[in-house]
């Protein structure tokens, strides 16, 4: 079946370029895109179809790289910095993710919440349960989204939310099993962190990722000064990374969050290792970890991707969360492009998680998961995008606008939420 889609059409599918169609076709057949370009070069080519016009901007739909949906609800939860707000806010709400039905609910919301903020794909964090991973795989499952997540292993974590090496690699060698090529579904290998997972449990992480080629490895990593003097102390190494070097954890399928606090060496490990980061700048920002240095990663040829960290975070919004990456680029006197934004939240995300070849550009043969923006969904976006030019309209949305600038969200060719 082909549909195509008329109207203002932007994508970033490479860091240095930028295609801009002001009017633009998308035409999508059997939900992968068939042709992209000018309204007036390809109208002749597809005959006969029927043609919808979008009201907005159409850009391919965003890519979370890093998210806890068992967090929703704690969501700006007051006070704290990274290790005491764990304690206090998230682990509490996590043991709840033993009882189903509740694991059922909230993954529902959330990726609804995804859809409404025109988040498609994701990378995301489960708890350490593994029917929290079955009730969010099912969910997204029925949505038809692109989503990656896996059991949380967390084997020195606190009474009620504490797993075993032998449990982390049974239950996770179980969900693999069970969930292998369904829908869009990926699976990924999730030690919580280098706190969290004793050495045994590490390597059990490193087994796992060794034997299964198809999936990744999602941590955090030098987050917080205090998580990072808790971790070096247990160590002669250098640095953080170590800990997770020594388990061959640090390779191309794998993700590491936040990465602030980076030596030039475990820089240039992450770029030799072709290893990911997802750079979260409300989380950042709100737990005061500190101010991510994308430049440093680009010295090094890391690849980088934007993640909203919720609960950490404080939005759902990956356009907010442009808006904030910019904010901490301005802190660092280094100012972040309105097109490099773009990039780091649609392409940039997918090259992060291995899946350049299917979604982030709108590129002829990828998936056809796109969104329609509204630069004039308040009034006072409407009034500061009169008669502004594209970089301008593309950045005012990112300051000032979220899920209310977010007309239509689109699965695979789809209509999937509409405000
Ligand atoms: N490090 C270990 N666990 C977490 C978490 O849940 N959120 C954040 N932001 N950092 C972490
Ligand atoms: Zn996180």
């Amino acid at each position: 079946m082909i549909h195509a889609f008329h109207g203002e059409i932007l994508t970033t599918p490479a860091p240095d370029t930028v295609a801009h169609y002001p009017d633009g076709l998308l035409v999508v057949e059997d939900g992968l895109v068939v042709a992209l370009g000018h309204y007036a070069d390809l109208a002749g080519r597809f005959g006969d179809i029927a043609v919808e016009t979008l009201p907005g901007l159409i850009v391919p739909g965003f890519v979370d790289t890093h998210i806890h949906y068992p967090q929703t609800s704690r969501i700006a939860a007051h006070g704290e910095q990274l290790l005491s707000w764990l304690e206090q806010h998230i682990f509490p709400a996590e043991k709840a993710f033993a009882d189903r039905a509740h694991a059922d609910g909230v993954a529902s919301f959330f990726l609804d919440e995804l859809l409404r903020n025109g988040t498609t794909s994701a990378l995301v964090f489960a708890t350490v349960h593994e029917g929290s991973v079955d009730a969010l795989f099912e969910a997204a499952l029925s949505r038809n989204m692109r989503i990656i997540s896996g059991k949380v292993l967390m084997d020195l974590g606190p009474e009620g939310l504490r797993d075993t090496p032998e449990t982390a690699r049974g239950e996770s060698e179980a969900l693999i099993a069970r969930w292998r090529g369904r829908g869009r579904l990926g699976y990924a290998v999730t030690p919580r962190f280098a706190l969290t997972s004793s050495d045994a449990q590490l390597a059990v992480a490193g087994d796992l990722l060794a034997a299964h080629g198809d999936v990744m490895m999602h941590t955090h990593m030098a987050e917080n000064t205090g998580e990072c003097a808790a971790v070096e102390a247990g160590y002669v190494a250098a640095h953080y990374i170590d800990a997770y070097v020594r388990f061959v954890l640090v390779g191309p399928r794998s993700l590491f969050a936040h990465c602030i606090h980076m030596s030039d060496a475990a820089m240039a490990r992450m770029g030799e290792a072709g290893s990911a980061i997802a750079f979260c700048p409300t989380s950042n920002l709100f737990l005061g970890s500190g101010l991510f240095d994308l430049a440093h990663a680009a010295r090094f040829g890391v690849k980088v991707g934007m993640g909203t960290d919720v609960g950490a975070g404080t939005s759902f919004s990956m356009l907010s969360t442009q808006g904030e990456a910019y904010k901490v680029g301005q802190m660092r006197g280094a100012v972040l492009d309105p097109f490099h934004a773009l990039y780091l939240a649609t392409a940039g995300g997918a090259r992060a998680l291995g899946l350049s070849d299917r979604i982030g550009g709108l590129q002829v043969g990828q998936e056809a998961d796109f969104i329609v923006l509204d630069d004039k969904a308040t009034p006072l976006l409407a009034l500061r995008t009169r008669g502004a030019g594209l970089a301008e309209r593309l950045f005012a949305m990112q300051v000032l606008g979220d899920d209310r600038c977010v007309a239509r969200t689109y699965i695979a060719g789809i209509l999937a939420h509409s405000r």
